[in-house]
Order: C-alpha cells, then structure tokens, then sequence
C-alpha cells in the first residue's frame, strides 16, 4: 500500500484533530502518501480531495472541531453513491480509507471495503460514547468536562437563589454524557434514555430533602430520555419550586480536547495505520481497560452497547 486517505464523519468531536494528525505524520513516517477528504462521505463523493504533509496538520492537536470539516451524508447507504465515492478514490490512486466516526461512519466504510475493495479501518469519534465494542469513545471525555463546567457554574448561581436546575445534555439513544457528568457534578437526579423516570417520585424526593434542609438540586437530562421542558413544567406544578431550564447542546460538541481524548486521538491514529500497512480491513480501534483493542466490524455491529446501571443506581446513594 502507497496511498492512504482520512475523513471525519457524522458529528464532529474534540480530539478529531488531533487524530488527523497522529494519522498523517504516522503515515509519512512510513513513506506512504496521504490525502485528506473532507465533509466526510459528501466530500469523497464530490471529489473534494486533497495531498495532506507535515505542515498541513500543525497547530491543530489542541483544536475542537476537525479541520477537514464532517457531514452526515444518509444517502451513502446507496450503492450507486458508494461507487462514485470509489471511483474518486481509484481515480487518486487511494488504496486505504481512515474513517473517524459513529456507527453510521463504519458502516458506510464497511461497503467501500465489501462492494469496491478499499481497505477500510475505522476509528470511533463520537461524543456520544454509544458505541458497545469500546469503553470510551472520542470526544466523549471533553464532553463530558464541557458538561461539568456547566454544570459547576450552575451550582453557584442555584445555591444562591435556592432554586433547581434541569439541564439538558445531549444523547438521542445514550446517556453516558448524562450519567457521567451527574454522578461526577455532584447533580441529584438524572433521567436517560435507557431508564424510565417517575416525575412523581422526583417530586417526591424533592419536597423530602427540602425539609431536611437542601434548598438547591441538579437534575440533569439527556435529550432522549424525553421532552426536557416539559418534564420541567409539570416538575414545577408537583413542587411548587422555582425550576430554572438550561440546554447545553452544540457546547459540548466545541472545545480543547482533554488530555484523555488527546491521548486516545495520538494511538489510535498511530495504529489505524499500522494496521493499513499490514493489510487489514474492516477493523475498528477501541479502547478495553488499558489496552487499545482491535475489533472486526462485524463484532463492533453485533455487540449492543450496555447501559452502567451500576453507576446510575449509585447516584441515589448520594442523593440527599
Ligand atoms: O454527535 C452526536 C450528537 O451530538 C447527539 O448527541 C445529538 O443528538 C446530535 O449529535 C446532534 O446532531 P446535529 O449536530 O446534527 O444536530
């Protein structure tokens, strides 16, 4: 293999960068060429493609966001679209694709290498951390931190009014980033898709340890665990409380990568090309306790991501 292209797809994710960039300097340390695709799986159909070198990626590691801009493109699911994007790359001589994304990025990336040949490997940037083959995913800490600053800052302001803060945090199919910034932002109560909620009981709790003296509380909502003002509404009737509302959404999207996320984005970009070079396809990057593991596609399609219901039912230990 000689050539060798990248491209960030679906949402993008801090640490995409920094990615990128482990991915090109690997590459050219090892003599191969690399290019660059950009908006994802739209770009490479639309032919925007372009040489990337050393200079291409500095300055970038610490940035959010990704330089070579992501889309979500539905339409690949089409094979008449998946065979333009292959001409493209056969047209640039283009023999292996490094694909950063979700579920939908692996799979569009699964096609390219079954019906047109292209080795595909595939690294998982998402802040959503809803992928079931890996602990971690990337972006996924940096939202989670975006989230606790929001969340502290929050605190202030509702101790000093007496007063509850629902926040809404995102995650369609997938409260990690709201269980994860609950339990570690010291919040209350948090509601995720996973888990159904009882309103009546929240109020419940509420009115309880308001009498034992707590004039303040954080709830934190995941965007699928329903309709978040709603949810607000009918709290503030059952309660009688003074219920403030805050949607975080595209911020947690934006922002320096974290450490974490740094170091993830620097292996796992080493080693999706290490894997290229030694001639494997439809192989995924995760992360297992300490170890950087290597799962198929097929494994990463199979294997449901499973809810921490441990860690979520520890937050009612803490509950006051
Ligand atoms: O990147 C995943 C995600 O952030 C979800 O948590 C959220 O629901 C969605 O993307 C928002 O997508 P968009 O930016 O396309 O509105």
């Amino acid at each position: 293999m000689n050539r060798i292209a990248v491209l960030t797809s679906g949402g993008d994710a801090p640490g995409m960068n920094a990615c990128v960039r482990a991915v090109v300097r690997t590459a050219l340390n090892f003599g191969l060429d690399v290019y660059g695709i950009e908006r994802g799986y739209q770009g490479l159909i639309d032919g925007d493609v372009y040489q990337l070198n050393t200079k291409s990626v500095s300055d970038i590691i610490q940035r959010g966001g990704t330089f070579l801009r992501s889309a979500r493109c539905p339409e690949f699911v089409d094979v008449k679209y998946q065979q333009k994007a292959a001409e493209v790359l056969n047209a640039y001589g283009i023999e292996g694709l490094i694909v950063i994304g979700g579920d939908g990025t692996f799979r569009g990336a699964q096609a390219l290498s079954k019906n047109f040949g292209i080795n595909v490997i595939g690294i998982p940037g998402t802040i959503d951390n809803d992928l079931g083959y890996t602990d971690f995913t990337l972006g996924f800490d940096t939202a989670v931190n975006t989230v606790l600053w929001a969340i502290n800052s929050l605190r202030d302001t509702m101790h000093a009014h007496d007063r509850v803060s629902v926040l809404q945090v995102m995650g369609r199919h997938c409260g990690d980033i709201a269980l994860y910034s609950a339990i570690t932002g010291g919040a209350e109560y948090v509601l995720v898709p996973e888990v159904p909620y009882d309103i009546e009981e929240i109020a419940k709790s509420l009115k309880k340890t308001k009498v034992k003296g707590k004039t303040s509380n954080m709830i934190v909502f995941a965007e699928g665990a329903g309709d978040s003002k709603e949810f607000m509404d009918k709290l503030q009737e059952l309660t009688d409380m003074d219920i403030k509302y805050t949607s975080l959404g595209h911020i947690q999207r934006g922002g320096s990568p974290s450490m974490r996320d740094r170091l993830l984005a620097v292996k796992w970009g080493i080693h999706a090309v290490e894997l290229l070079r030694d001639g494997k396809d439809c192989i995924a990057t995760g992360i297992k306790g300490d170890s950087i593991v290597d799962v198929p596609f097929e494994d990463v399609f199979n294997v449901k991501k499973v809810f921490d219901i441990e860690l979520y039912n520890k937050l009612k230990l803490l509950t006051y």
